[in-house]
C-alpha cells in the first residue's frame, strides 16, 4: 500500500480529493494539510510515497512549496492539480513529476497515480491491479440460446479466481434473462444490480462499485447482477456499461461478461472493450450459420476480428448434428477452433443445482478440468496435461 499525503487549504476540493482516494485501493491517505507553509513538516512526519499539492487556492505559494519540496526530496513524487495550465506547466518545471486538471476523475486519478506509483523507486504492493495492466476483460458471446455462455462464464470466472492474486468479476449483461446468480446462489439480502448503478452513474465512485458487486461465498467471484425487475432494463445504457467496466477493470485482474444474445448496445459496449471475445458454439447448422454471421458482422469493427475465437461446448454430446465434424466446421467458419469443451451434464447440472461453480462442487470433474487448461492458454501458460490437452484441443 503506497502513502499519500496531500496539501488544499480549499475545504471543498479537499474533501472531494479525500473521497476519491478512499476510493483506490492501492494507495493510503496517510496526511493531509490545509496549509501550504505547513506542508514540509507534514511530510517529514508522514514520510509519504506521494504527495499531492492543489494549487488552486495560492498558486505562488504553492509554486514555491513545490519547488522546496523537489530539492529537499528528490525522490518523492510530487503531483499538482490546477485549474491553470500555465502554473501546471511551470508546476513541472519546478519538479512536479506528473499533473492532474480539475474536476478530477477517479479514471484520470487511478492512472497518474500508477504511472507516478510505478515510475517511483519504492516497491509496490501485492495488488494484481497495481503490478500490471488493467484488468482483462474475457466477454462470452453465444451462436444462438442455450449454447452455453453462462456455464462458461461462470466456470471460467471461478476458476480463475482459484488461481493465485487473481481477483474476479462477473458482469451479467444479459439484461432481461440472464441467469448468472442462478449459477453461482448469492446471499439473499444482497440485491445490488446493474440497474443501480446505472442509476447512480453521476456518483458512482470506487466505494459504491464494490458495494454492487456482491460475492459469492464459496468461490470468492465478485458478481455484478442483471437488473432484477424486468422494466429496469431500459435504465441501462452502452455509457454505464463502459464506465462500470473501465472503473471495474482497475480493481479486477479479469472481468466475464457473459453478454445477451440480442447484440444491444451495452453487449456492444462490452465487446469492444474487451481484450477477447469468445463465441461459444456448438456442432450442428444453426449455431455455426450464426458463428459465420458474428464474425461476418463483428469483423468489420475495427480491431475486433484479432480478438475473437471461437469454442465448441458440448462436444459429444447427442445434439450434435451427424456429419458436422470439426474439421467440416473449421472450413465453414474459415478459421480454426480455438478451444473444445466436452460434453459433461451431470456435474454441471448438480453444480447448478447447488449454486456453486464447478471447481468447488466438482473439482475433479473431466469439464473442470477442461476449464482449468482453458484459463491456461487463455493466460498464456503452458497447459499442464499435454494428453488431456490433445484430446480436446485441436
Ligand atoms: N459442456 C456442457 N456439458 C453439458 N451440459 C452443458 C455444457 N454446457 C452447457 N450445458 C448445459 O446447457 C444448458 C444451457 O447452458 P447455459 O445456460 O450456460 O447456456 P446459455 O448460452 O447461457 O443460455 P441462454 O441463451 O439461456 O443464456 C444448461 O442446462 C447447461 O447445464
Ligand atoms: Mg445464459
Amino acid at each position: 500500500m503506497q502513502r499519500i499525503a496531500i496539501v488544499d487549504p480549499s475545504e471543498s476540493s479537499r474533501e472531494a480529493l479525500r473521497t476519491l482516494l478512499l476510493g483506490v485501493d492501492f494507495v493510503w491517505l496517510e496526511a493531509e494539510c490545509a496549509r501550504y507553509e505547513y506542508f514540509p513538516d507534514v511530510i517529514a512526519q508522514s514520510n509519504p510515497d506521494l504527495v499531492i499539492i492543489q494549487m488552486d487556492s495560492d498558486r505562488n505559494k504553492s509554486l514555491m512549496l513545490v519547488n522546496q519540496i523537489a530539492q529537499q526530496y528528490p525522490k518523492l513524487s510530487i503531483l499538482t492539480a490546477c485549474s491553470d495550465s500555465n502554473s501546471l506547466l511551470q508546476s513541472l518545471q519546478k519538479g512536479a513529476k506528473h499533473f492532474l486538471t480539475p474536476p478530477i476523475s477517479l479514471e484520470d486519478l487511478v492512472s497518474i497515480l500508477r504511472k507516478a506509483l510505478n515510475e517511483s523507486s519504492t516497491s509496490i504492493s501485492g495488488q494484481v491491479s497495481v503490478q500490471g495492466s488493467s484488468g482483462n476483460i474475457i466477454s462470452i458471446l453465444g451462436s444462438r440460446g442455450g449454447v452455453g455462455c453462462t456455464a462458461v462464464a461462470v466456470n471460467l470466472a471461478a476458476t480463475f479466481q482459484s488461481q493465485g492474486n487473481n481477483q474476479v468479476a462477473l458482469l451479467d449483461l444479459d439484461l432481461a434473462l440472464g441467469d448468472a446468480d442462478v449459477a453461482l446462489e448469492l446471499p439473499a439480502n444482497e440485491m445490488f444490480s446493474l440497474a443501480d448503478l446505472a442509476r447512480n452513474i453521476e456518483r458512482l465512485d470506487m466505494n459504491f462499485l464494490r458495494r454492487a458487486m456482491i460475492k459469492h461465498p464459496a468461490s470468492g467471484v465478485s458478481v455484478l447482477r442483471h437488473p432484477l425487475e424486468l422494466n429496469e432494463i431500459g435504465i441501462v445504457h452502452e455509457g454505464h456499461v463502459e464506465r462500470i467496466l473501465n472503473l471495474l477493470r482497475i480493481s479486477y485482474s479479469h472481468l466475464i461478461l457473459d453478454l445477451s444474445k440480442s447484440l444491444l448496445p451495452t453487449d456492444q459496449m462490452g465487446l469492444r472493450l474487451s481484450d477477447m471475445i469468445l463465441v461459444i458454439a456448438q456442432l450442428e447448422l444453426s449455431s455455426l450459420r450464426n458463428v459465420v454471421r458474428l464474425l461476418h458482422s463483428l469483423g468489420n469493427e475495427g480491431g475486433m476480428n484479432d480478438k475473437i475465437q471461437v469454442v465448441l461446448n458440448r462436444v459429444g454430446s447427442e445434439y450434435q448434428e451427424e456429419g458436422i465434424t470439426i474439421k467440416k466446421a473449421e472450413e465453414v467458419i474459415g478459421r480454426p477452433i480455438y478451444w473444445q469443451i466436452p460434453n459433461d451434464p451431470k456435474p454441471l447440472m448438480a453444480a447448478r443445482i447447488d449454486g456453486t461453480p464447478l471447481i468447488k462442487h466438482a473439482p475433479k470433474a473431466k469439464l473442470q478440468q477442461n476449464f482449468t487448461h482453458l484459463t491456461q492458454l487463455l493466460s498464456g501458460k503452458p497447459i499442464e496435461n499435454e494428453t488431456k490437452k490433445r484430446g480436446w484441443f485441436s
